[in-house]
């Protein structure tokens, strides 16, 4: 078929949720990125279109989302999401007025933050090599101590009573170990590594535990080791090679990413999936960092994580070739020490940028 017939064939709709703080000028940088990579393989594009339901919006409407948010949500191939929190708006009002409906609504139950050390950059452990350090954590990410289930009682006395209830279901345990299982055994080693608190929390961790070695039997395969959280933490640190997938609850997999992120060489390089499997509903893609209100409006944002992100975003797409191209003029661009302060370097978010844009159009 003539090259000319295949051009701009396929059309990705993807809503962009920029959010507040460094979450917009990741998401322009994402953008831009994203617009150059279909600009220059001219297979697919991408229609963006973006949504200012932000901290500042709220202020100003009262809501983060429309009523109908969801549903226009719905009616795109995927979301790309930047970061909601503001010190002007408590942050339980930001993240449950926008990220996590939208998680939890869209069936976004697995959230996967892969962790690698990119080329050029190093981790903050000082006898850890690049290759040393290659983990993917699969979140549970609908339910668990998220489940925002509880209340408060007596709210204005010295009397005041709060609880915060995790829900843990065997059907959302099985469907995010068949997804970290499936993960685990796609890799080359095959070793998957659970975690929960199951010594001192005596229900719902209880219940991860036999679910996890219930499905393992699915997965001969697979290799498999059982870890506590704390334990977790201090093998993460010194022996960080001995593991490769780790599956854990929705409030431990949100901690150890941040640690993972800081191993691996900083926050500002970690990406995340909120996949909905079933593919009923669009999954979303994002930096795992928040808004950074300390850095924001500098210019100064790392916007490697949200260019993984959005690599990410372009293989659950099913372009594969393209995520693997993205990824690549990433690593180039790190691997030739242009990098923002948090890696060590005296760039900025631009000036990454418009490197990993020209890294793209080499591929031309
Ligand atoms: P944070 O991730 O925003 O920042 C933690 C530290 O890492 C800060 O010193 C920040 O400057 C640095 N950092 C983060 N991303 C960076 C990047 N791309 N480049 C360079 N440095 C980077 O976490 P924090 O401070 O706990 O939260 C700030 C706000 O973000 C809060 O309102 C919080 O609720 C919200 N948040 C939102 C998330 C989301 O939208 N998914 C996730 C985490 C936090
Ligand atoms: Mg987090």
């Amino acid at each position: 078929m003539p090259s000319h017939i295949r051009e701009h064939s396929r059309i990705y709709q993807i809503a962009s949720i920029p959010g507040d703080g460094i979450g917009v000028d990741i998401t322009e940088a994402a953008v831009q990125v994203l617009n150059t990579l279909s600009a220059t393989l001219r297979t697919f594009q991408f229609d963006f279109k973006t949504f200012d339901w932000s901290s500042d919006k709220y202020l100003e409407r009262g809501w983060y989302m429309e009523p109908d948010g969801l549903e226009q949500l719905k009616k795109h191939d995927a979301i790309y999401f930047g970061a909601v929190g503001s010190p002007e708006v408590p942050d339980h009002i930001s993240l449950w007025g926008l990220i996590l409906p939208i998680r939890k609504a869209l069936n976004q139950y697995v959230n996967v933050r892969p962790t690698r050390i990119l080329p050029g950059t190093k981790s903050p452990l000082e006898n850890v090599k690049n290759e040393d350090l290659d983990w993917v954590i699969v979140r549970e990410n609908s339910e668990g101590e998220y489940s925002g289930q509880g209340g408060t009682s007596h709210e204005h006395s010295d009397h005041a009573v709060a609880t915060e209830v995790s829900i843990f279901t065997q059907v959302g345990i099985e469907r995010i170990m068949h997804f970290a299982f499936e993960t685990a055994k796609s890799r080359p080693r095959k070793k998957l590594t659970m975690v929960t608190k199951s010594n001192a929390q005596r229900h719902g961790m209880v219940l991860w535990d036999k679910v996890f070695y219930e499905v393992a039997k699915q997965y001969p395969e697979v290799e498999i080791d059982k870890m506590l959280v704390d334990a977790m933490t201090v093998r993460m640190v010194l022996h960080p090679k001995s593991m490769d997938t780790i599956v854990a609850t929705n409030l431990h997999a949100d901690i150890l990413s941040d640690l993972a992120a800081a191993l691996s060489g900083s926050i500002g390089i970690a990406p995340s999936s909120n996949l909905d499997p079933t593919r009923k509903n669009p999954s979303m893609f994002e930096p795992i960092h928040g808004s950074a209100p300390d850095i924001a409006g500098k210019g100064i944002a790392n916007p490697v994580g949200a260019f993984w992100s959005a690599a990410e975003m372009v293989r659950w797409l099913g372009e594969e070739a393209a995520a693997d191209a993205l990824m690549k003029a990433i690593e180039n661009v790190t691997a030739a020490g242009v990098k923002t302060k948090d890696l060590g370097g005296d760039k900025n978010t631009k000036e990454v940028t418009e490197a990993v844009c020209a890294e793209i159009q080499k591929l031309q």
